[in-house]
């Protein structure tokens, strides 16, 4: 151990989505959204509100109250599907918007897992590494690759970004471990397209778009089960009970998921984070976001025990423990 968050920081656009307003744009209502998704209202970006502003704003309140100045990062991660822009990456646009000119960065894309798979590298990296500090931020502009007629889909995804800062310390503290998985054999049930490609040699013919595309009920199905595995087999592999954890902080995406998730596990929904009503699912913001309002609600404790699992396109999944 001793890959410690000393930091976290979250960032959401002003302008909030309910579920009223999509009814003017969708044929839904406010009713099949909740009781379909627990979702009421998202937020989502406007002008100056792009995924590199929303990671660099969480960026610089994780650096705050881990007291760490710019040019002491070394690493930037930025797990995004929604980059600012294929190249640079959205970790470099945030490198220099935060100044921290001694760093090297990239982006992962892991989609709704990114944020777990970066916090696996990024452990490995301090604990290769013990003078380096490494800052790692989940962060979507999801709004931007939404189909806004597609009611299956647009209901769903909100904009956000959160970060944290980590770096070793010589204690029991830290990321105990963590179980990843991808399975790219199921990738038609959740994908994004990028642009269509200008040669037209490689041109996909398929390419309906720059839009989610997602098999919603395939997609929960398999959610929920690859989570409960990737929690049993990591609980069983650091020889710890779900009755030692002190807080789950799972992806939110759908609060059915959760339900489903928490009864199979046997947690009590009052040691789970959720926040899924408020922000929708924003992929691989939302669990740094969630660790943050936990963090700064004062719900975590020195010493306490937190699960987080995730599941998103690929399919990726996985599952990890920290100690706080
Ligand atoms: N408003 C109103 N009705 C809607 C609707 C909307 N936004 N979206 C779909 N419907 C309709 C469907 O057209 C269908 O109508 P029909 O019975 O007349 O054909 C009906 O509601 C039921 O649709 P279905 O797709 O079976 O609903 P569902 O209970 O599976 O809920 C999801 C749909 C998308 C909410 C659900 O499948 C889900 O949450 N899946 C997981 C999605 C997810 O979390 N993805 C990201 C993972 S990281």
């Amino acid at each position: 151990m001793g890959a410690v968050i000393i930091g976290t920081g979250s960032c959401l656009p002003k302008r909030v989505l309910t579920n009223h307003d999509l009814e003017k744009i969708v044929e839904t209502n406010d009713e099949w959204i909740k009781s379909r998704t627990g979702i009421s209202t998202r937020r989502i970006s406007g002008e100056g509100e792009e995924t590199y502003h929303l990671a660099s704003s969480a960026a610089r309140k994780a650096m705050e109250m881990a007291e760490v100045t710019a040019d002491a990062i070394d690493l930037i991660i930025v797990a995004t599907m929604t980059p600012h822009m294929v190249m640079p990456s959205t970790a470099c646009f945030v490198q220099n918007e935060i100044g921290a000119n001694n760093a090297f960065a990239w982006d992962l894309n892991a989609a709704c897992s990114g944020f777990l798979y970066s916090i696996d590298t990024a452990a490995k990296h301090v604990l290769v590494d013990r003078d380096k500090t490494v800052l790692v931020i989940g962060a979507e502009t999801l709004s931007s690759r939404t189909n806004w007629k597609d009611r299956n889909t647009c209901i769903l995804f909100g904009d956000g970004a959160g970060a944290a800062v980590l770096r070793y310390q010589d204690n029991d503290r830290g990321l105990i471990g963590s179980k990843l998985y991808s399975d790219g054999s199921l990738w038609k049930l959740l994908y994004l397209h990028s642009s269509p490609s200008c040669n037209p040699e490689i041109e996909q013919v398929d390419n309906p778009g720059p839009h989610m595309l997602m098999a919603g009920q395939e997609v929960f199905k398999h959610a929920v089960k690859a989570m409960e595995k990737a929690v049993n087999e990591l609980l069983e592999k650091e020889n710890v009970s779900i009755d030692d954890i002190s807080l789950m902080i799972p992806h939110q995406a759908n609060i059915r998921i959760l339900k489903k998730l928490m009864s199979r596990l046997g947690i009590n929904q009052e040691k789970v984070f959720i926040n899924v009503h408020k922000y929708g699912n924003t992929s691989a913001a939302s669990i740094p976001i969630a660790l943050d309002e936990a963090n700064r609600e004062g719900k975590l404790k020195a010493g306490d025990l937190l699960l987080f699992c995730s599941f998103g396109g690929g399919f990726t999944w996985g599952a990890a423990l920290l100690k706080w």
